[in-house]
């Protein structure tokens, strides 16, 4: 059995880190284990322009430990109002790295994302021309479509008319959680990637709704049945240079997800290298975690792999799961993944 594993520094290409206090509880998890991420723009109120990117980036910098080598690449949130001239701007300048589409009243602080898809249009041929990534929450939110098919509605209604109309356009997939995406991702060209959470390629829905409410394993999408799954699992285990780990850790107060109307969100980034050199070493692909963590996602945003590595180790004995984490207002809980983990970050060398 496989004891060690050094691969290249990971990068998270989703992730969510709030502001004030609970960036700078959160933020050290993320910056000791990676290099780079994607800073996801839906805060209260969100990142629309590249002069709020440049502000946020900038209180993400202040609060990074000295100790720590993590570059925060910055998303604008698009609204039917974006400038595109803005957008071409920040990303030529190097300032933003992409644009995130929130369908409005997809998930958390989506209410001023886009209703007419066709009103973004003129920002979507800017950024094709230009090469600049289009991160895509694929739902729906019709009322009338089941929660459990907004991903797959969505690659019909929505995503398949707009690869037609820009075939060059980058787009990202995010936060795969069907068999139905999996198939679509691998359908088309390069200019289409997706991420896969960590999480997703643990739990399916029962974790979820089974032995009572389980709110700590609420997100969006929600996890699906058990073949979607498992196809997660090959498509981010194949090595196969479309899909790239992007956490989703979204963490939200304990007390706010174990509510009468609990929000979505995980909180999985403090053990997701840990769990992902887990679920790589039962699908018998180790030597692949490096192409899911640290190689596919700078190749699809054309950006060098981390110099740095990272050494991961296995101990006969699982691990604990690591403590909450505190905040004045209340903590917030970490993924359990319900599975002994058995892997470790031992060192990092930058
Ligand atoms: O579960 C989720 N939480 N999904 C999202 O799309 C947003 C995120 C959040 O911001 O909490
Ligand atoms: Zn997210």
């Amino acid at each position: 059995m496989q004891n060690q594993l050094t691969i290249a520094m990971p990068d998270d290409w989703h992730l969510h880190l709030r502001n004030g206090e609970v960036l700078t509880k959160v933020l050290p998890y993320t910056s000791r284990h990676f290099q780079r991420a994607i800073v996801m723009p839906n805060l209260q109120p969100p990142v629309i322009t590249t002069q709020d990117a440049k502000n946020y980036q900038a209180e993400i910098c202040a609060a990074t430990p000295a100790e720590h080598k993590f570059t925060p690449l910055m998303v604008l949130y698009l609204t039917e109002g974006t400038s595109a001239a803005d957008v071409k701007q920040g990303f030529l300048a190097g300032d933003v790295a992409a644009v995130k589409l929130y369908p409005a009243g997809a998930t958390t602080n989506s209410d001023a994302g886009v209703k007419d898809l066709e009103k973004i249009y003129p920002v979507l041929a800017v950024m094709e021309e230009i090469g600049m990534p289009f991160l895509v929450h694929g739902e729906v939110v019709d009322s009338n479509v089941d929660i459990f098919d907004r991903e797959a509605v969505f690659i019909d209604q929505k995503l398949i008319p707009i690869r037609r109309q820009f075939p060059n356009l980058k787009i990202v997939f995010e936060h795969l959680t069907t068999k139905d995406g999996v198939d679509y991702v691998r359908s088309c060209d390069s200019h289409t990637a997706a991420t896969i959470t960590t999480h997703h390629l643990v739990i399916n829905r029962n974790a979820m709704l089974v032995g009572g409410i389980q709110p700590h394993y609420y997100c969006l999408p929600v996890a699906k049945r058990e073949l979607h799954r498992l196809a997660l699992r090959e498509a981010a285990t194949s090595g196969d240079h479309r899909f790239f780990l992007g956490t989703d850790s979204a963490p939200h107060l304990a007390q706010f997800k174990e509510s009468a109307c609990g929000c979505a969100g995980i909180f999985n980034v403090a053990n997701s290298m840990a769990i992902l050199a887990q679920v790589f070493e039962q699908e018998r692909q180790l030597d692949n975690l490096e192409k899911f963590a640290s190689i596919n996602g700078p190749e699809f945003y054309n950006l060098a792999v981390n110099s740095g590595t990272m050494v991961l180790s296995r101990s006969d004995t699982a691990l604990a799961l690591p403590a909450d984490v505190k905040t004045a207002a209340g903590n917030i809980k970490i993924f359990d993944p319900q599975m002994p983990v058995h892997w470790q970050v031992s060192a990092i060398n930058y």
